[in-house]
């Protein structure tokens, strides 16, 4: 039973500030030393996303690309290199020469300029994706050749050396989406050079993984339902090149931007609570939170398949971030700008199915990218649920937040799409976690849209903590002391106190006190 303050301060979904409403001006497109526009900026008002000239850079701060030509290969004679291009070509040319490929023949390929893995990689997901799907409906068969051939377009393509973003050092990547379905294509075909090892001692061990080889191992249902989404995203760039441009950009939280908790004075700000829809549908042209790996894009190119690997899966455009974006610290995040929804989809991890293509319709912003943002930021995943009562944990997660969640670069950008981060994988509490998201978004002047993703009963407790501290005007910081307090009572009593009854107990006596 409800008590009449119980009643809903929650605001409607059309009240928070979404994109492209918000008609920010961002100004002629332009390249900076922490802005790498991989298009030409001068001509692309007149002539839209032309590929900008550029010169190879083979170093420990730029992607190693499969056509430079310090990418080489020991002969079969010792001593002596070969071009590794030269090989790829050569051997891509053959495939996209032909009407038709069979995967026995795109492996052959791989295994050319990859010899060293040479019967370590399987392809018996890709092949019995291809036997498994019925014929009318297949017609990968012919797709194979025209992916190799747009892979080999790389060096018109992208002639610009990519920066990694790295660690450290918050930076930016815009390019074309023609020049991402390129690099896809690549990573189709398995030609990046140097990420095949993933050791501590390999050269690129705190990057993701790019080249597709674990998504072509290991068949399974949900490899089916996962080369789906991918072969339709190739089919459908094949068909008709998209047009516009994406941002990638790396966030990090200087110290001496990280909130004092304890002394925040604001007061929380609006909160759409909802048990239905979901972030990527509802939330569009928010500020929509994948809740990410530090790796970006988790398990995408493996078995995973959760939030953000459908994520992934819908807009593959979101996949070419594992090329150039180490592992994201404690105190950043990746915000992706302009990426396009590909495909829809049924179900949920084991019960997730491709449901066909998605028109997308979004408008594009003056920098021709789609009104889509995408906010990467990855939760700490705990072994125990215990072990995130703890404040040192509960502060990084909220910097954390706060990172993806304020604004970069001065503008002011649309409010957040969220809902249970970090609470499935992750095993994190879904009340803490909202609270830390309230707490972070208060912070960062941002409203949340939250989606509880069928959670009616986290649904209804939100709302009546959240009425209660709207009500009571409890600040951030003092939030924060709760918390404080909160970790102290779960060392000393246990778990069965559950946080938004203990902030129901805590903060109606100290103002009675007052
Ligand atoms: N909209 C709203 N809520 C959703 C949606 C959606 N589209 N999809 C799922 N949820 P989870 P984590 C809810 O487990 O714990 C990946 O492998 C649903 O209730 O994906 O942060 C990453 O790469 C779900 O239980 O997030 C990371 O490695 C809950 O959100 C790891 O998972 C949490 O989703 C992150 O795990």
């Amino acid at each position: 039973t409800r008590r009449d303050d119980d009643a809903s301060s929650c605001c409607q979904l059309d009240s928070l500030r979404r994109l492209p409403k918000l008609d920010i001006k961002l100004g002629p497109l332009n390249f900076s030393r922490s802005h790498t526009v991989l298009i030409n900026v001068d001509i692309f008002k007149q002539c839209g996303p032309v590929p900008q000239d550029g010169r190879d850079l083979w170093d420990r701060n730029f992607v190693k690309m499969p056509c430079s030509p310090s990418s080489k290969l020991d002969s079969k004679f010792k001593f002596t290199q070969v071009s590794r291009w030269k090989l790829i070509y050569e051997n891509l040319k053959a495939l996209a020469n032909k009407a038709t490929a069979s995967v026995d023949e795109v492996a052959e390929a791989i295994f050319k300029y990859n010899p060293k893995y040479k019967g370590q990689w399987s392809f018996d997901a890709l092949s019995r994706f291809v036997e498994r799907i019925p014929k009318i409906e297949n017609d990968f068969e012919k797709l194979f050749p025209r992916i190799a051939a747009l892979a080999l377009d790389l060096p018109e393509q992208v002639k610009k050396a990519v920066p990694l973003l790295q660690r450290g050092h918050p930076a930016s990547i815009t390019l074309s989406q023609v020049q991402i379905s390129c690099l896809l294509a690549n990573a189709f075909y398995c030609t990046f050079p140097h990420r095949n090892s993933s050791g501590p001692g390999a050269e690129y061990h705190s990057y993701p993984s790019i080249n597709f080889t674990r998504l072509f191992a290991d068949w399974s249902e949900r490899k089916k339902e996962k080369l789906r989404a991918v072969m339709h995203y190739f089919k459908k760039v094949l068909e008709t090149k998209p047009e516009g441009l994406v941002t990638f950009q790396r966030c990090c939280l200087r110290d001496t931007d990280v909130p004092h908790w304890w002394n925040c004075k604001e007061t929380l700000d609006k909160l759409h609570l909802t048990s239905q829809g979901s972030i990527e549908t509802e939330g569009t042209g928010m500020l929509q939170v994948d809740f990410a790996s530090s790796w970006i894009g988790g398990g995408v190119l493996d078995s995973g398949l959760i939030q953000e690997e459908i994520l992934f899966l819908m807009n593959p455009e979101l996949i070419v971030a594992r090329l150039f974006t180490e592992k994201l610290a404690d105190n950043e995040c990746l915000i992706i700008t302009g990426c396009q929804t590909f495909s829809q989809y049924s179900g949920y991890s084991d019960r997730f199915e491709w449901a066909g293509p998605y028109d997308d319709l979004l408008e594009r912003d003056e920098w021709a990218r789609l009104n889509r943002q995408i906010l990467a930021m990855d939760a700490l995943r705990f072994k125990h649920r215990r072990d995130q009562y703890n404040m040192g944990r509960i502060t990084r997660e909220l910097n954390k937040a706060y990172c993806g969640f304020k604004d970069h670069r001065g503008l002011r950008g649309p409010d957040i799409a969220t809902g249970k981060w970090g609470c499935g994988a992750f095993k994190g509490d879904p009340q803490l976690k909202a609270l830390i998201q309230l707490m972070a978004a208060a912070k960062a002047r941002k409203g949340l849209a939250f989606f509880t993703f069928g959670d009616e009963d986290l649904k209804e407790r939100l709302e009546q903590i959240y009425h209660l501290l709207l009500t009571e005007k409890t600040t951030v910081g003092q939030l924060y002391e709760v918390l404080v307090n909160y970790c102290a009572v779960r060392q000393t009593e246990g778990s069965h106190v559950d946080l938004f009854e203990f902030i129901r107990t805590t903060i109606k006596p100290s103002r009675s006190q007052l």
